[in-house]
């Protein structure tokens, strides 16, 4: 199998995410870096590129160049795919872009800055027979993959109720202003888009609800907050949802929970039986009925299924985590391609329904934490 060639957009010196899918791509051989726009400046973006290995010709100062020449180089070496990790405004001009010369796109969420943006993203994609990605690595935990499928087996019975927080407390004090740059735009609308936390994570939380549950969501009621003072976007969010089939929901989002490292936590409650996964001990699944002892299901024990199993590399009892669930995205992610198979990676669907939480979200909250109705979308 030949490796995937692909190019990086953002992820230069200083910036968090772009190591994290450099990472991933390289677990399973299957991917390879050949060039990149690194930075928002051309020096950073030489420097970056050097640091990592590659040669000053594939390492371009802005993304329109490395499109341009990478599509005039011969088809065998050129970059296939588009890595997208800058910050959220600049997600659908360097997607569109992409496109446009023929590369499949590989995003980081949120999608982009807004609904309508997004739809023009899904309305340049359907022009084509190419490929879009969305990383949202929560929904590639081997135990997430067991959830969903006992959720789909019915397992639980019919779902009732599904409570996902997501809580972080790095954004308690103002640290915007004294310059920490993952911080910084992300309060800006300008850079970050309609959604603060929102955006930032609530839109995680929005699509592993929606994905383990098998269920849509119809209908929210958001309260919006915005606590530190001087903030133009939330950092706290309370949302309230409907599903289709009649199930229930809370989504917290919050960025001003002192103290919290990254605490995404699922619960879905069906008629028989709950299932519950928290990130921070991720090869964990408890399965609790009314009428029995609770189960605590682990990554690659027995007693798990083949979704759980497919999505871990190593046996029972060696941790596997946030890295290992990015390169289950990349890994399917490339098959994808060569195989044209049908993905678990998050697509535009997946894009839309988030660009849509966000947006309704902060419309419910405007009007006073109105009950909204999620829009209609086509995908
Ligand atoms: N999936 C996840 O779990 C996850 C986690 C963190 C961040 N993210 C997303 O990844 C994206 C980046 O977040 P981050 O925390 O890494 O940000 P960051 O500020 O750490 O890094 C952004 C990088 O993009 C570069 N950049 C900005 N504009 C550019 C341009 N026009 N061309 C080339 N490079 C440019 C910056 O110089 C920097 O290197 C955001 O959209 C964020 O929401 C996703």
């Amino acid at each position: 199998m030949q490796r995937v060639r692909y190019g990086m957009v953002g992820g230069g010196e200083g910036a968090f995410i772009g190591a994290v899918h450099r990472m991933a791509a390289r677990l399973d051989d299957a991917w390879e870096l050949v060039c990149g726009a690194f930075s928002s400046t051309a020096e950073r973006s030489q420097r970056s590129g050097d640091a990592l290995g590659l040669p000053p010709t594939r390492v371009y100062d802005d993304y329109q160049a490395m499109m341009k020449r990478e599509s005039m180089l011969p088809a065998g070496e050129r970059m296939q795919v588009v890595v997208i990790v800058t910050p959220n405004r600049s997600h659908l001009p360097i997607a569109r872009e992409a496109l446009e010369r023929g590369f499949h796109v590989l995003s980081d969420k949120p999608a982009t800055a807004s609904l309508a943006e997004c739809r023009e993203l899904a309305a340049a994609l359907k022009r084509r027979s190419l490929r879009y990605g969305l990383t949202h690595p929560y929904s590639a935990y081997p135990m997430i993959r067991e959830a969903r499928a006992r959720v789909a087996h019915g397992d639980l019975g019919a779902v009732r109720k599904v409570l996902v927080e997501y809580t972080q407390g790095w954004l308690a004090d103002p640290i915007e202003q004294d310059g920490q740059k993952q911080a910084a735009w992300r309060v800006d609308p300008a850079l970050a888009g309609a959604g603060g936390a929102m955006g930032d994570i609530g839109v995680h939380a929005f699509q592993l609800a929606e994905f383990v549950s098998g269920r849509e969501v119809r209908q929210l009621a958001a309260d919006l907050y915005r606590t530190v003072p001087g903030r133009m976007l939330d950092d706290d969010a309370t949302v309230l949802l409907r599903f289709d089939g009649g199930a229930s929901g809370v989504l917290i989002a919050s960025q001003i929970f002192v103290g919290d490292e990254n605490n995404l936590r699922l619960r879905i409650v069906g008629a028989k039986a709950q299932l519950d996964w928290q990130q921070l001990e991720p090869n964990s699944l408890w399965l609790k009925s009314g009428n029995g002892p609770a189960q605590l299901l682990r990554t690659g024990h027995p007693g798990t299924g083949p979704e759980s199993k497919a999505s871990r590399r190593v046996p029972s009892g060696h941790p596997e985590g946030y890295i290992e669930a990015f390169g289950n995205l990349y890994r399917e992610f490339a098959l994808s391609l060569q195989q044209s198979t049908p993905t678990n990676v998050p697509g535009i669907g997946a894009a839309l329904r988030g660009m849509a939480f966000v947006e309704t979200a902060v419309a419910s909250s405007a009007a006073g934490v109105v009950w909204q109705v999620m829009p209609d979308l086509e995908y």
